[in-house]
């Protein structure tokens, strides 16, 4: 998605804008460009394609300036081009960067054209500079036109102003969509993620929805919605350089699986005793609230909306609830039935994914006893949102493509679970068995990784394929949804996950030589009846890979079984993602993809 740096300094800026860029290359976009402060008149430099380009541009023009934005673009209104990468312009004065959608754009646009505004691109985005510059000609300041204008814009946005007239400010605002304010040295800063400034200060403000702020290099000033001056809190966070460098890896999705054993540490560290999940893990009074819960919703998106399904299994089998699932951009729209003591969960690795933080307020209008974030970033919008949180600790996640993400989600709900089931008085025993297995967890997964050698002799009959299908049974069907998902968004073969049952009604039709079949087959009820779904696939011709239980033994001809750590039943689901993981790594380096930032996708994606 986006992404939005914006800096006034007593120093150049060029050179850190276009670092932040670079640091935001892996939430995915298709342009970048830069408008930069100088006497004569603003340097505007745009490109298509990578930040590397722009950066190049750069090179040559040798801008000098103390004031400036930056963005990079996620292409929704307008096809990627230069023309349609920011900032936008209305004459020579104002340029905007924006996040986000304005959905009255048609309208505003028409009324501009009226006014005599020429537009240049197809975006929604070039209206706001033109808006802007129409209500500063009856404004008493440029705050007070920065309001004009924002009452006309319907939808998400976060902008950065740069006025040519004030070579000292930059001027920015939020309104549902992510923007904070970094404070440096003889600089202030602002940008849609921390990532972006995280070299240059470890103090952030977190805008709210609704407010403006002007940054200068030596001071800043923010405004809320009423136009009222207000103080925000100063946050101080560290986000390492550790945290946002690939190391020795490749690749950020590698040292993602990689750091899985200390990621799921963090989730569970402080949260369990000797034999049960510590009170209140959730906030305060999370405990008294869990005891009158009857019945769950969850809603979540991709991943984390597969950590849901699995959670599912959990919630009903250790918590005794009911649990239905939502994808967050559809729940909204089946006018739901909430029903009584019902707690409406969200999984989130952002907490910024727009359609989840919209399920999470049309939920927030239900009759719901509480809500409740699983999330991974602290200052998200989703956390502050919810009236209970857990963080999964799992630290920056870079690639697109979730992995520690996921399993540490599933690490919280099964603290969750745990949680309900204690508030509810139930299943004393089981709650033990549980807390013993997570602690030996992040041992287990360290074992999972040493896999990497066999996945990798197999990774060639899958990438040398262009469909494949992923079985599972059971808990392990949504593990099976997650390995095809995988797979597909980093290699772009086109993976699909059944339900070894289901594959007789339909799909077995596909299986030939080219379609390669990996299956789960962890040592359970279903693992015999999943055998013999197996067979079927095998007598028509297709290759099996099949991650097992080491007790299950079955010919697989060309194919191959990976058997699997031993590891409590409950748990296995976190286990077996770890080696769909690597094989979909592995394939992708084959394809020589993109792994980090594939094709079409972002990291965090804050529209509707
Ligand atoms: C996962 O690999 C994805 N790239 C994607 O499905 C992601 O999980 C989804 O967009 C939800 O993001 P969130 O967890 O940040 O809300």
């Amino acid at each position: 998605m986006c992404g939005i740096i914006a800096a006034a300094s007593s120093r150049n800026v060029g050179k850190l804008l276009v670092q932040g860029l670079h640091r935001m290359e892996y939430r995915g976009y298709d342009s970048a460009g830069i408008a930069l402060h100088q006497d004569e008149g603003v340097v505007h430099l745009r490109t298509l394609g990578k930040v590397k380009l722009l950066e190049e541009k750069m090179i040559q023009e040798k801008p000098r300036s103390k004031l400036g934005i930056a963005h990079t673009r996620w292409a929704t209104h307008g096809e990627p081009s230069e023309i349609n990468a920011h900032p936008h312009k209305s004459s020579e004065r104002i340029y905007i960067v924006h996040n986000g959608i304005i959905e009255n754009h048609v309208e505003l646009k028409k009324e501009l054209e009226e006014k005599g505004y020429a537009f240049t691109s197809q975006t929604d985005s070039e209206l706001i500079a033109h808006l802007i510059e129409l209500y500063l000609q009856d404004s008493s300041s440029f705050i007070d036109a920065i309001y004009k204008a924002k009452k006309r814009l319907e939808g998400a946005y976060a902008i950065a102003v740069l006025d040519y007239q004030d070579p000292n400010s930059i001027v920015v605002a939020r309104h549902k969509s992510p923007l904070l304010i970094g404070l440096g040295t003889d600089e202030n800063l602002a940008a849609s993620d921390p990532l972006a400034i995280a070299q240059l200060t470890n103090e952030f403000i977190f805008l709210e929805d609704g407010d403006v702020a002007r940054i200068s290099s030596d001071s800043y000033e923010i405004f809320d919605t009423n136009q009222a001056s207000v103080q925000r809190a100063i946050t101080k966070l560290d986000i390492t350089s550790q945290a946002t460098s690939k190391g020795d890896y490749r690749h950020f999705m590698e040292k993602e699986i990689y750091e899985q054993p200390e990621a799921i540490l963090n989730t569970i560290d402080g949260r369990v005793g000797a034999e049960d999940v510590l009170d209140n893990i959730f906030g305060l009074n999370s405990n008294e609230l869990f005891s009158k819960v009857e019945r769950i919703q969850i809603a979540a998106c991709g991943t984390s909306l597969h950590a849901g399904r699995v959670a599912a299994n959990w919630l009903s089998s250790i918590a005794g609830l009911p649990c239905q699932i939502d994808y967050a951009s559809e729940y909204r729209y089946r006018n739901p039935y909430v029903d009584k003591n019902s707690l409406f969960i969200t999984i989130s690795q952002s907490g910024e994914t727009a359609d989840t933080l919209a399920a999470l307020s049309y939920a927030k209008e239900q009759e719901y006893l509480a809500t409740v974030g699983i999330c991974n970033v602290p200052t998200s919008t989703l956390a502050r949102e919810s009236d209970f949180v857990l963080f999964t600790n799992a630290g920056p996640e870079i690639g697109v493509a979730s992995t520690k993400a996921f399993t540490t989600q599933l690490a919280g709900l099964l603290l969750l679970t745990l949680s309900l089931a204690k508030a509810r008085g139930l299943n004393p025993k089981l709650r033990t068995r549980v807390v013993e297995a997570l602690r030996t967890l992040p041992e287990v997964i360290r074992d999972a990784l040493k896999l990497k050698d066999q996945i990798i002799e197999m990774a060639p009959g899958v990438a040398s394929k262009d469909n494949s299908l992923f079985l599972g049974r059971g808990i392990f069907y949504p593990v099976a949804k997650e390995g095809a998902l995988k797979l597909k968004e980093i290699s772009y073969i086109h993976a699909e996950a059944y339900p070894a049952g289901e594959l007789k009604h339909g799909p077995l039709a596909l299986i030939d030589e080219d379609m390669p079949v990996i299956a789960l087959a962890p040592e359970s009820e279903i693992a015999e009846k999943l055998i013999s779904n197996l067979e079927e696939v095998k007598a028509r011709g297709g290759k099996l890979y099949v991650f097992a239980d080491p007790s299950v033994t079955m010919d697989v001809k060309a194919g191959r079984l990976i058997h699997l750590p031993k590891c409590d039943f409950l748990l296995t689901p976190i286990v077996y993602t770890i080696p769909l993981q690597i094989l979909a790594y592995e394939v992708a380096l084959l394809r020589g993809t993109d792994i980090d930032q594939p094709r079409n996708l972002a990291k965090s994606v804050t529209v509707e």
